[in-house]
């Protein structure tokens, strides 16, 4: 046990700097687990380093969108724990919101590269890590915008849908490996994404913070919930076989309604798209 984690279980997350991924690191850190964190935001890892212990963390700058970047971190990470790893919790994440046509093609692709292709690069980089590991899980974080095509994001929902299907195909082929993979699947959780996310089609207010939290749904699958649920929700998956978490759990309802009534779905975002979510329409 040449390593930092000294034999401790082990778990590697991208997007560790801020919200879900920040609030997972804390709480594993807690139960006694060795943390890799890694983001682009160097300063939010440093500032969870000081909380959790240098000790008990690894930390360094990885943009998920960069293979090399990847190969470089998994091998730095697996170096300080045998070459073990318990869970990897693919998290990164960006959005664009706005009419489909008001998106520059570029901030398009770029949600594609980080939401998409960083959670593939991932599993390339870290799957010989996670079959060196018994009882291991690849975590991927999907959306509740996975239930259904989510108009005003809908390059963001489609990568969503993407590692969503990645999730059911890679559950059975990594059986092989001894490796369960599973995703989850939240609805509306308080964290930076929601303010960070530019609206590029203008025809609505950005909402103040008060109006933010004024706005936000305050009951039904689409209340405002707080990232500690998410961490709590990726403390239960790692003793599960679940594929699907759905946070809070009526949202699993979307995927199952709408496939014996796909027209009161559509009919029921568009009419909240319409009314507009935090945002009121000008
Ligand atoms: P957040 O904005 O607080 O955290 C996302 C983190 O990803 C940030 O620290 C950011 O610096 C990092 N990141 C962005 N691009 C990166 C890159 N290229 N390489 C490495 N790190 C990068 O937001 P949150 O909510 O914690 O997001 C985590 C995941 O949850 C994302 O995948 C997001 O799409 C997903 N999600 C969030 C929901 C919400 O309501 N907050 C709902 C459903 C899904």
């Amino acid at each position: 046990m040449a390593g930092k984690a000294r034999g401790r279980k082990s778990i590697f997350i991208t997007g560790a700097a801020s919200g879900m991924g920040r609030e997972t690191a804390k709480l594993f850190a807690g139960k006694g687990w060795f943390v890799g964190a890694f983001d682009v935001n160097m300063e939010g890892l440093q500032t969870l380093e000081q909380e959790i212990g240098a000790d008990n963390c690894f930390i360094r700058r990885l943009d998920v969108t960069d293979k090399a970047d990847f190969e470089a971190t998994v091998a730095a990470f697996g170096a300080e724990t045998d070459g073990k790893l318990d869970l990897l919790f693919s998290n990164a994440g960006i959005g664009e919101s706005g009419w489909f046509e008001d998106v520059p093609f570029e901030s398009a692709m770029r949600v594609i590269q980080v939401n998409f292709i960083g959670v593939v690069t991932s599993i390339y980089t870290a799957l010989p890590l996670l079959k060196a590991t018994p009882n291991s899980l690849c975590f991927i974080t999907s959306s509740s915008s996975a239930t259904y095509g989510m108009p005003r994001i809908a390059i963001y929902s489609a990568t969503k849908h993407a590692v969503k299907g990645l999730t059911e195909a890679l559950s059975i082929e990594f059986a092989r490996h001894g490796v369960r993979v599973a995703d989850i699947l939240p609805g509306l959780i308080d964290t930076n994404i929601l303010r960070a996310t530019p609206n590029r089609s203008g025809d609505r207010d950005q909402p103040t913070e008060e109006q933010f939290y004024e706005n936000a749904p305050k009951k039904g699958m689409f209340r405002l919930m707080p990232a500690t649920s998410i961490a709590e929700t990726v403390w239960r998956a790692y003793s599960s076989d679940k594929l699907h978490w759905y946070v809070p759990e009526d949202i699993a309802w979307i995927d199952r309604i709408k496939g014996f009534a796909p027209n009161f779905i559509r009919k029921q975002i568009g009419k909240r798209i319409a009314e507009g979510f935090f945002a009121k329409p000008k």
